[in-house]
């Protein structure tokens, strides 16, 4: 549409998803209540918010390099963004975490490494997501911890819901297309690049 505008830009981005995902925590803790299930489906609930945020940045240059348009400009121009409100709706999902142990005294979540070393990764990607840590880290490594990050969460979500698809409820089939189709236009897109140069 011509003279479309995407006024939700940069920082309201993640002031946008910071409110969002927190109502969506306090309308879970208002209908259960402070117990488990609350915890349980507030953890599942921030990781699908989580999931579709971390996409929106993944796949974002890939989208505007196949077709370049309004919104794919602007997904590309505020993917940054995008990756930051990831951390906060994983921040959340922390929380979530955080409350299912305090509500089973310490009976769960078990001790999960593979989830620790993720943290470790948005951690350090949120922090190198600012000009001057990025600077100091230097441009090599700060390509090498994003990618290697990057590909750890799509790995990490795509296990997650991919083994899901077949015995529950059915939001892990459309979570789970999302996440190949969005690997297969970050493979096919610099090819169509090279063919549209050509
Ligand atoms: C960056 C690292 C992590 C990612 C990407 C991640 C992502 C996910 C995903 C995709 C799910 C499935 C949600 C669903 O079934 O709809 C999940 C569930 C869960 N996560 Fe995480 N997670 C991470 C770290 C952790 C950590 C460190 C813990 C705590 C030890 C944790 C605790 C849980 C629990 C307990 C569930 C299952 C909730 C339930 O079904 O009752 N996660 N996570």
């Amino acid at each position: 549409m011509k003279g479309t505008k995407f006024t939700l830009e940069r920082w309201s981005i993640v002031g946008f998803s910071a409110v969002t995902v927190g109502m969506m925590f306090a309308v879970i803790l208002l209908i259960y209540g402070v117990d488990e299930t609350a915890m349980r489906v507030a953890i599942r609930s921030t990781a699908r918010t989580s999931c579709l945020l971390f996409l929106s940045a993944f796949v974002a240059a890939a989208l505007c390099r196949i077709w370049s348009n309004k919104f794919t400009q602007w997904l590309l121009k505020n993917r940054r963004y995008f990756g930051l409100s990831m951390a906060v709706s994983h921040t959340y999902h922390a929380i979530a975490w955080g409350g299912l142990w305090w509500v089973t005294s310490g009976l769960s979540p078990q001790f999960d490494p593979l989830g620790i070393l993720g943290y470790v990764f948005l951690f350090a990607m949120t922090v190198t997501s600012f000009d001057r840590p990025a600077a100091w880290i230097g441009k090599r490594a700060w390509k090498i911890l994003h990618n290697a990050g990057m590909h750890y969460f799509w790995l990490a979500f795509t296990f997650e819901f991919g083994t899901k698809i077949f015995k529950s409820i059915p939001i892990y089939l459309p979570l789970t297309v999302l996440l190949v189709a969005a690997m297969i236009l970050r493979l096919v897109s610099p090819r169509m690049q090279r063919k549209l140069v050509v």
